[in-house]
């Protein structure tokens, strides 16, 4: 199964993905993830990227294509992959064509107030990766991951300024993929505003569509 995982920031892409691939067995394939583990690890990459994600624009496309093109051409992607946040743009969108195909692209949508708030209070663990969330999700201890006892973090594109700039860039960029993909048949509209389970529920009913 060869799915996108669409729609605004802090819409619980991540969190239904990482529910997904448990369910599915296959890779959880987050670009934002990709370009984070470039910049911890103090990559050239990760050094040309940092203050471009800390503001909430887009990396370019050339890069970005690139890095997915190289993932998905690893063994574990063969059989099937959840793409989150890619892709973001038209000129992603046409490059993916020429990689691969795509069976679902999962539109995730839900109110901006309740977008802001999930964006606001999420914290994350560098370590684990584990996404926690302050009032929906919150770890047992304040403040400390539940797997590693790590400090929990803020992303620093989840500040005020640049949670504005990502609901801009992706309402002018990564919206227009929406009529994309439903010009092509594989759009699949999801309601992210319930429950993990609840939407995960909805995942798996259009799926099988
Ligand atoms: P990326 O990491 O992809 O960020 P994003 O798309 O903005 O998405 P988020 O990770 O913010 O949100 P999400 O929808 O996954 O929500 P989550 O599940 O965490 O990209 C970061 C940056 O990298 C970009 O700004 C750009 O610079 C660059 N980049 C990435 N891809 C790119 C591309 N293709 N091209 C160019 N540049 C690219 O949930 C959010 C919070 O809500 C959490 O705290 C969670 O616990 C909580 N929550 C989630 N679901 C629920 C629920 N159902 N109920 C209650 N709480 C919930």
């Amino acid at each position: 199964m060869r799915l996108i995982f669409l729609g605004p920031p802090g819409a619980g892409k991540g969190t239904i993905a990482e529910i997904a691939k448990k369910a599915f067995l296959i890779p959880h394939i987050s670009t934002g993830d990709l370009f984070r583990e470039h910049i911890k690890h103090d990559t050239s990459l990760g050094k040309e990227v940092k203050k471009i994600l800390a503001s909430g624009d887009l990396v370019p496309d050339s890069v970005t294509i690139e890095m997915v093109r190289e993932r998905l051409g690893k063994e574990d992607a063969q059989s099937g992959f959840i793409l989150d946040g890619f892709p973001r743009t038209i000129a992603q969108a046409d490059a993916l064509q020429g990689i691969t195909e795509i069976d679902h692209a999962c539109n995730f949508t839900a109110p901006k107030d309740l977008i802001i708030k999930r964006l606001s209070g999420r914290r994350v663990a560098k370590h684990s990766g584990k996404i926690y969330h302050l009032t929906y999700n919150p770890p047992k201890t304040p403040d400390v991951c539940d797997i590693t006892g790590e400090p929990l973090i803020q992303r620093p594109d989840d500040r005020e300024d640049a949670i504005t700039n990502r609901l801009e860039v992706y309402h002018d960029q990564t919206a227009p993929l929406i009529s994309y993909y439903h010009e092509k048949g594989l759009l699949r509209d999801i309601d992210a505003s319930g429950t993990p389970e609840a939407i995960f529920d909805q995942v798996k009913e259009v799926l099988q569509k």
